[in-house]
């Protein structure tokens, strides 16, 4: 053998043995968390709301997870889309983050997945219910620890048939999240044998509702099936009940509706019946200590957001435990989080290949200041996953 075949094969036989006896060496480091989140406009609550959930977490750890402690840098990315990409290489190339946390608007979540699919960064979305984000863009390195937007709306789709409404008008912000709610409720609705007489929208996140419901008014269909959140929320609720409809025409909507929004709305959100992975009386007790710590820590009584951006720090925990810390093994990341049952305040999910919540979604109706659990409307409720492939 030549002196220089020997070379090349101890020098393989050295690689392979770093390759090997790499992930046993912890990292110690900070371990840096970008936040992307919107903290004015519409979704200001929204995104405070996830990033106290996520602190509460990181805080219930020491400050610490697998041993790292996390910093954090945030850009508000104010739901829009057409600077998401601008803010999300802030963080990617000049902060140089080991992961991104982000965010709430769909639109602006289709951005950040494809730069973290460019760049390699590890993902968990808080929020955004972007079905193309486990569908099409789905990746080994991208999570969610909330919903797809097609979850909650299928699940209502069912609710509104069983109910024995026939017609059914639509109405929401005309983006990815509020096109897929309705595409989830239309799913299950029309092969349940309703029809839906029409589907209203407006631009996000415009608020003159008055037109759209003087149509309503004169279409007169069996009920209304909707999706807004945050300040659009409330003041289509406040809007609809103005105009004297939710007397005549029942009111359905993804849960987003009536959550973390109904001390704005008060008694005009009173009956409404939604859909959504959280409620305010659920029977779990990681729920209640949650609660309990939330309020005490913020003063404030969580919301689904608060949730989500809870359970975004358990599964950033969870896959960094399995990897002593290090986001760059994205296998082994994402195979301990494949396998996790996560125990949320919600109820106890598991993520599945696509990296989407399998979750139950729960029928709820507002009572109070209360979103009510009625019951569950859909068991472990996988979203399809359409188009990904991994
Ligand atoms: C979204 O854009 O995906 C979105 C925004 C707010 C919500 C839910 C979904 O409450």
């Amino acid at each position: 053998m030549t002196l220089h075949r020997k070379q090349f094969i101890l020098g393989g036989i050295a690689a392979a043995c770093l390759a090997v006896a790499a992930p046993a060496f912890a990292q110690t480091g900070k371990l840096k968390v970008g936040l992307m989140l919107p903290y004015t406009g519409t979704f200001a609550a929204l995104g405070n709301a996830i990033e106290n959930g996520f602190r509460l977490y990181v805080d219930e750890q020491g400050g610490k997870l697998a041993g790292r402690e996390i910093e954090f840098v945030k850009v508000d990315d104010e739901s829009d889309p057409a600077k998401a990409t601008d803010n999300v290489n802030k963080l990617i190339k000049r902060d140089n983050v080991d992961v991104l946390v982000g965010t709430v608007h769909s639109g602006v979540a289709m951005a950040m997945a494809k730069a973290a699919k460019d760049s390699g960064t590890m993902l968990i979305v808080p929020n955004a219910g972007a079905d193309a984000v486990t569908g099409p863009m789905c990746a080994p390195h991208i999570f969610r620890s909330s919903f797809s937007n097609w979850q909650p709306g299928y699940a209502m789709g069912e609710v509104v048939a069983k109910r024995g409404h026939k017609k059914v008008v639509t109405i929401t912000w005309k983006y990815a999240a509020g096109d897929e709610s309705v595409g989830g409720f239309k799913e299950s609705f029309t092969k349940a044998g309703g029809t839906i007489v029409k589907e209203l929208s407006l631009p996000f996140p415009g608020v003159e509702f008055q037109a759209l419901l003087t149509e309503i008014a004169s279409l007169k269909p069996d009920a209304v099936y909707t999706f807004f959140a945050g300040g659009g929320a409330v003041k289509f609720v406040k809007d609809y009940a103005a105009a004297g409809l939710k007397k005549s025409i029942p009111l359905y909507g993804a849960g987003f509706l009536t959550d973390g929004t109904l001390a704005a709305q008060g008694a005009d959100a009173d009956g409404l019946m939604t859909t959504l992975h959280y409620g305010d009386s659920l029977e779990v007790p990681k729920d209640r200590t949650f609660r309990l710590n939330y309020a005490k820590a913020y003063k404030l009584q969580p919301d689904v957001y608060a949730v989500q951006g809870y359970d975004a720090a358990q599964i950033l925990g969870i896959g960094l435990a399995a990897t002593k810390g290090d986001v760059k093994n994205k296998a082994a990341f994402a195979a301990a989080v494949e396998k996790a049952r996560i125990e949320s305040p919600r109820g106890t999910y598991t993520l599945g290949k696509t990296h989407n919540p399998v979750q139950d979604i729960y029928l709820r109706q507002v009572s109070g200041k209360e979103n009510k659990l009625i019951g569950v409307a859909s068991k472990s409720l996988a979203d399809p996953g359409r188009g990904c492939r991994m």
